[in-house]
């Protein structure tokens, strides 16, 4: 009895292993990634191809990507594809509510429970970035990385030429500004208009305080309010120490980070792929050809955003595409993407499993994901769903054409009421 027991187990073994084997051998046809991670963008998420490739030779990858940062294009491609019928097999989505507060909500996102399961990636990925990714018990996506929306970037050589110091909050920025401006430099620069919309995020953080940020999302703070109001104010501000009124528009963030490294403009508040593009395109070294530091006022937080992919529910190679969800969720896929794109693992082992492959500026990042206040970025998609984060560009639009504070607070009372979004 239990020898044709034992036999049985040693069968269902085989045939087990077996399977998973074939798996790996056996995946063919197509896998197309849909994700704006293109030109200089796109080495990370070469590396992490190069791993499925190597896995999978008989898949032919499709490496659909849209250029736009922040995924301003992309977006408005996918949901044509999306709402067509007609969706990649896996595609990029920020973890939070521009995952489930706009795609899973609508039925669009295929469960992943029993692979987070079987994979043990309930273990290793953190509770805050879990539960960003859930919606009514299922798992939705897999996190490749957690970015920081809120640093500030410059050319430590160029700060010491100028004999400043980097701002730590906003009144030492504004009181620094007339001097780089009497240097003929921009003290801060922007870019195309979504960077625009993130340098408010650091900004109403800054403002708000943490408590504040999380009372807005969470509806507690009233939207056209007296601290809104505040916020746009100091905003304002902020904003004529920037290059907003001249070349502002023409800028991608790559260039606006660009005129920070030649020296015509002295900082940028810029998401943390900022690294990857100083690093790993302009190959220059964290601490000396660029410095960083936490954008002014927001010190000791950690404004964070996560890629994610997941499997659309109508998704055509469904196989091909769980091979490609377990590639980003390992230590293996982890660790050759964010050492390349400025940003650090979602997974809590995957560092320490290859520490010197993270360099001074990643380290920081790591340590600082440990011990900060975390608060979820809006610009990219942790803190809104997708409605309000296109509305908030006509909230800005009315700023910047009226000038008013309280016209832009009640613009995004109007704007949080149709969306949802503010709680
Ligand atoms: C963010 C994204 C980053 C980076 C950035 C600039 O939304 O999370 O990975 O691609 O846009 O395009």
């Amino acid at each position: 009895m239990v020898k044709r027991s034992l036999i049985a187990v040693v069968a269902v073994l085989s045939l087990l292993f077996t399977s998973i084997g074939f798996a790996q051998d056996d995946l063919s046809g197509q896998l197309e990634i849909f994700s704006w991670w293109a030109g200089d963008e796109g080495t990370a998420l070469e590396a992490l191809l190069a791993i499925y490739s190597e896995q999978n030779p008989n898949v032919e990858v499709i490496n659909a990507t849209v250029t736009g940062g922040s995924g301003v294009n992309a977006r408005a491609v996918l949901k044509t594809r999306m709402l067509g019928g007609n969706p990649p097999d896996s595609f990029q989505v920020h973890a939070g509510q521009e995952l489930t507060g706009t795609w899973v909500v609508a039925n669009r996102m295929a469960d992943l429970t029993d692979l987070f399961t079987s994979e043990g990636w309930l273990e290793v990925f953190p509770q805050g970035v879990l539960d960003a990714i859930t919606y009514e018990g299922g798992v939705y996506s897999v996190p490749v990385n957690i970015h920081r929306s809120n640093v500030l970037w410059y050319n430590p050589a160029k700060i010491e030429e100028w004999g400043i110091a980097v701002p730590t909050t906003i009144q030492e920025f504004l009181d620094v500004c007339p001097a780089i401006q009497a240097n003929g430099v921009t003290p801060l620069v922007v870019g195309e208009s979504w960077t625009v919309n993130h340098l408010w995020e650091s900004v109403a953080l800054a403002v708000l305080g943490a408590d504040g940020w999380d009372a807005l999302w969470a509806g507690e703070l009233d939207p056209a309010g007296a601290e809104i109001v505040s916020v746009w104010e100091t905003f304002g501000e902020v904003l004529a120490c920037t290059n907003i009124t001249s070349d502002a528009a023409g800028l991608s963030w790559q260039q606006a980070i660009d005129k920070v490294v030649g020296g015509e403009a002295a900082f940028n508040v810029m998401g943390d792929w900022a690294a990857g593009y100083m690093t790993t395109t302009l190959g220059l070294e964290p601490g000396v050809g660029y410095g960083y530091a936490q954008s002014f006022g927001t010190s000791g937080t950690f404004l964070w955003l996560s890629d994610s992919f997941g499997l659309p529910a109508d998704a055509p190679n469904v196989d091909n595409t769980i091979a490609w969800l377990k590639v980003l969720g390992s230590v293996e896929g982890q660790n050759a993407f964010n050492t390349l794109k400025g940003s650090i693992p979602a997974r809590t082992d995957a560092v320490d499993a290859d520490p010197e492959a993270y360099n001074a500026y990643l380290q920081s990042a790591a340590a600082d994901w440990g011990t900060s206040r975390l608060v979820s970025s809006l610009v990219h998609g942790t803190a809104a769903n997708e409605r309000f984060m296109g509305d908030f560009n006509q909230v800005m639009e009315i700023f910047l054409a009226s000038g008013s504070a309280s016209a832009a607070a009640n613009a995004m009372a109007a704007v949080c009421a149709q969306s949802g979004a503010c709680g």
